[in-house]
């Protein structure tokens, strides 16, 4: 591990509770639109929620970019050469992540991860499927600048973001997060990311409302988890999964709404909704090829190659870090 390993990333009171999580939900629940940040979905159950949600039928971006990673692994192996350390932001999926390192000929793979056990996890998995080839996992927050460790100082640079994560982040986040990427990757570093696209409005909402239920439950366990780690009385039953496209930001907004009128507690503040008030949950970004385009260019990045699947719904885009200038 490196100089990282030693950081307390997580802060917890005596009791163990995470102190930023009972901020944000104390803050979101506050706010006159109840909201609470979509990263905090991702306890144990909801991190295996996620995975079921991508076994869905409705749930097209993984198949699409895993499908995209396997049928252009050539061209992309060709752009992007051998060589390279692979920096993914986020602690990997089982599928994405050989795809690629298999694809190119890396000299080093380094995770980046908040949370250390799913990071340790994922990089022992694939520490066993590529022998040879030097893992550094990193627990840090990739949303400032991240110290790589020394062992992959020499190396340019490759930049892993797939999922349209990104996507869950609001326009300055996203530009804040693509900048500190290109202060942790240094010159030279290329970028490869993956963002949904703009389509069928239908199409969206099946995907984030699917038949079978999967979403939503994914949606009202962070209810359950407010219920378990922040002392509360949330009823959950009261609440509805609602997924809703947001056309002014090209975006499927999801919300737990408020059947009746409710009032509830959480770390002993006390809250009251009304029926139909809702919680907004999380943002999921929609992109178009100039909203792409601009978005990375804003952070610093230009575009030097793009690929989609075959249905069209999801890109994969490599970017190039660019020089700052003022010029045209
Ligand atoms: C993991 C953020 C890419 O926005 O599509 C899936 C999360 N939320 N279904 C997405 C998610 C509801 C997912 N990301």
């Amino acid at each position: 591990m490196t100089s990282n390993t030693g950081l307390q990333l997580v802060n917890r009171d005596e009791g163990g509770v995470d102190l930023a999580f009972r901020a944000d939900v104390l803050a979101g629940l506050a706010a006159p639109q109840k909201a609470i940040p979509a990263r905090w979905f991702y306890d144990d159950v909801g991190s295996q929620l996620f995975e079921d949600i991508t076994q869905l039928p409705e749930y097209y971006p993984t198949r699409a970019e895993a499908a995209i990673l396997a049928g252009q692994s050539g061209e992309i192996a060709d752009l992007v050469g051998p060589g390279r350390a692979v920096v993914e932001f986020g602690s990997g999926s089982s599928v994405k992540t050989p795809l690629l390192l298999s694809a190119i000929q890396p000299s080093a793979y380094v995770p980046l991860d908040i949370a250390g056990d799913f990071l340790r996890a994922s990089s022992a998995a694939l520490a066993a499927k590529f022998p040879g080839l030097p893992v550094h996992p990193v627990e840090a927050d990739f949303m400032r600048r991240v110290e790589l460790p020394v062992e992959v100082a020499n190396l340019s640079k490759l930049g892993f973001f797939p999922g349209s994560t990104i996507g869950n982040m609001i326009a300055r986040t996203a530009t804040d997060l693509l900048r500190s990427m290109r202060e942790t990757l240094g010159e030279g570093a290329l970028l490869l990311i993956g963002m949904d696209l703009v389509k069928d409005e239908d199409v969206l909402l099946a995907a984030y409302d699917d038949a079978a239920g999967v979403t939503a439950q994914f949606n009202l366990n962070l209810l359950t988890r407010i219920n378990h780690e922040l002392d509360g009385d949330i009823p959950v039953g009261a609440f509805r999964h609602e997924a809703r496209w947001n056309d002014t930001f090209a975006r499927i907004e999801m919300h737990l709404v408020a059947g009746t009128d409710v009032t509830f507690s959480v770390s002993e503040q006390t809250f009251t909704m009304r029926a139909g008030e809702s919680i907004h949950t999380e943002n999921s970004h929609k992109f178009t090829i100039r909203s792409s385009q601009t978005l990375l260019a804003a952070g610093g990045w230009e575009p030097r190659a793009r690929w989609t699947d075959e249905g069209k719904q999801f890109s994969l885009l490599l970017a190039e870090a660019c020089a700052p200038r003022s010029a045209p």
